[in-house]
């Protein structure tokens, strides 16, 4: 079966449309379950309208490649959990990336196109940016993932001159991009194209290994971003006005995002694409031995006291929460606590977690209403009013170096002041340091208890407690 042209394109704006409207959806909580669905629908039918357009020639082909693909896919989605998601999304952005490198190379080598003059140069110009984005999406997601998972150490890989040689590196890339354009023979442009795409590969690898350990969720979005980018480049080459304009809304959505991350975790984009954030650890007050200094611990029993004693309870999760799954118990502590008429919010910060939104959709899980879910910018003044903060699970997020600790790597990042409480209990299973590799002085002041062990199993026994 084939539809012609005309259908063809009335799909295709139908799923651009659905698309738009999936990220819309998307950018609120009550309507993020409809927008998935837009976005289901959206895609379901770009896929069979390209199917059935005249570019398909082999359909044993795609078939078999299809369901190897779908296989896959379905046996990853259902595996993964909800901490591994960071990974498997950077995974998913470097097979974005290698497809424009391959699509960038067969469009190149793909003789039926014998196109002169203006039209050449814009195929070729397409081709090229195709394959420099591909290359540097694909190497930089896969160390990304590395990273995420924990195979490669979060400190930031400092070259010397590393910026010269960044810059070494543009400048080349630019160089062979005008040779590639104004070569003589396919071969001659080929051998420029394999020389970039060494380079775009080797950037993309320095690029991601330069940042931090706290800095990733900028890097995720950036990388999401540069992947649309990638999408809309293979667009390009492949004349599918469809792919462009996704590839479009998840470059530019991307971009949006990486600004917002930018923004939350105090960073200015450029530095941190440039690298080197979270470097100065050897210096900070912050990284010190801690072994010496006192903690108070305390126990389920006394931090259900201080729920009943309190009026205004606020509650910090942070990744340790999803690690444990401990969000569906803590609902049902929200719910005793609400109806003893105990003033008790969330306070989310932006980077909490491992993903954007990571705690948002856990508690949405939970049934916890959404109007007692605060923003860090809504919550953060109220703390000198709060008489307990049950911190579950977070580390970096509720972390005073960031503010008092001019060397910490995590200087200068906005975090949640659960310090300024009357009452912080941390919950968390040892003393170890959150993703930033640092030590947290909130474990020392006088007003926090340290309640110890798995979260899931700490907030079991508060709630037998209430
Ligand atoms: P973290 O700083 O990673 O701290 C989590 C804490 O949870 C750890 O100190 C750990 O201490 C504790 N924990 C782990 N499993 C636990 C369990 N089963 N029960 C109780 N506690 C447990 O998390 P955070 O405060 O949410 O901050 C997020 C960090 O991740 C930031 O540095 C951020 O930049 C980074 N990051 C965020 C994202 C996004 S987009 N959100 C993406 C990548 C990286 P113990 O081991 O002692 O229990």
């Amino acid at each position: 079966m084939m539809i012609n042209e005309g259908l063809l394109t009335a799909a295709y704006i139908v799923a651009s449309v659905l698309f738009i409207l999936s990220l819309s959806g998307l950018s609120n909580q009550e309507t993020a379950r409809r927008g998935n669905i837009f976005g289901i629908i959206g895609m379901l039918i770009a896929i069979f309208a390209t199917i059935w357009g005249s570019q398909v020639t082999s359909y044993a082909v795609l078939a078999v490649t299809m369901s190897i693909g779908a296989v896959i896919g379905t046996i990853v989605a259902i595996r993964v959990q909800m901490t591994g998601m960071p990974q498997l999304v950077a995974m998913l952005h470097s097979f974005v990336g290698l497809a424009a490198v391959l699509v960038g190379f067969a469009t190149y080598l793909d003789a039926s196109m014998h196109l002169e003059g203006v039209e050449k140069t814009i195929h070729e110009v397409e081709i090229y940016l195709g394959v420099l984005i591909g290359a540097i999406t694909f190497t930089g997601s896969v160390i990304a993932f590395g990273k995420l998972q924990g195979i490669i150490g979060s400190k930031p890989l400092l070259l010397p001159a590393r910026h010269l040689f960044n810059l070494g590196l543009a400048i080349a890339c630019i160089w062979l991009g005008y040779e590639f354009i104004h070569a003589e023979t396919v071969s001659t442009g080929l051998i420029l194209l394999l020389i970039m795409t060494a380079i775009a590969l080797t950037f993309g690898v320095h690029m991601v290994m330069a940042i931090g350990g706290a800095d990733m969720p900028v890097v995720v979005s950036m990388l999401n971003s540069y992947s649309g980018w990638a999408a809309a480049a293979t667009g390009f080459m492949l004349s599918n006005d469809l792919l462009i304009i996704t590839g479009a809304l998840v470059g530019s959505s991307g971009a949006i995002l990486s600004y917002i991350m930018c923004r939350a975790m105090n960073r200015n984009f450029i530095s941190v694409i440039a690298g080197g954030f979270g470097t100065s650890g050897g210096t900070s007050s912050t990284n010190n031995d801690d072994s010496d200094k006192e903690i108070i611990q305390t126990t389920a029993n006394e931090t259900a006291q201080l729920f009943q004693d309190a009026k205004n309870v606020v509650i910090v999760p942070g990744y340790g929460m999803a690690v444990a799954q401990a969000q569906h118990i803590v609902s049902e502590i929200v719910k005793k606590l609400r109806d003893k008429k105990i003033n008790i919010r969330f306070g989310i910060h932006p980077v909490a977690g491992r993903l954007p939104g990571h705690m948002n959709v856990l508690l949405a899980e939970a049934k916890v209403p959404y109007d007692i879910v605060l923003e860090m910018d809504e919550i953060n003044d109220d703390f000198p009013d709060t008489d307990v903060v049950l911190v579950i699970g977070a580390n970096d997020i509720v972390n005073p170096g960031a503010q008092d600790d001019p060397n910490s790597p995590i200087a200068g990042m906005p975090v949640l002041e659960v310090w300024k409480a009357k009452t912080v209990v941390v919950m968390k299973r040892t003393m170890a340091v959150g993703y930033a590799g640092v030590g947290n002085p909130l474990f020392f002041k006088e007003n926090t208890r340290m309640l110890f062990g798995d979260a899931k199993a700490s907030v079991d026994d508060i709630l037998g407690n209430l």
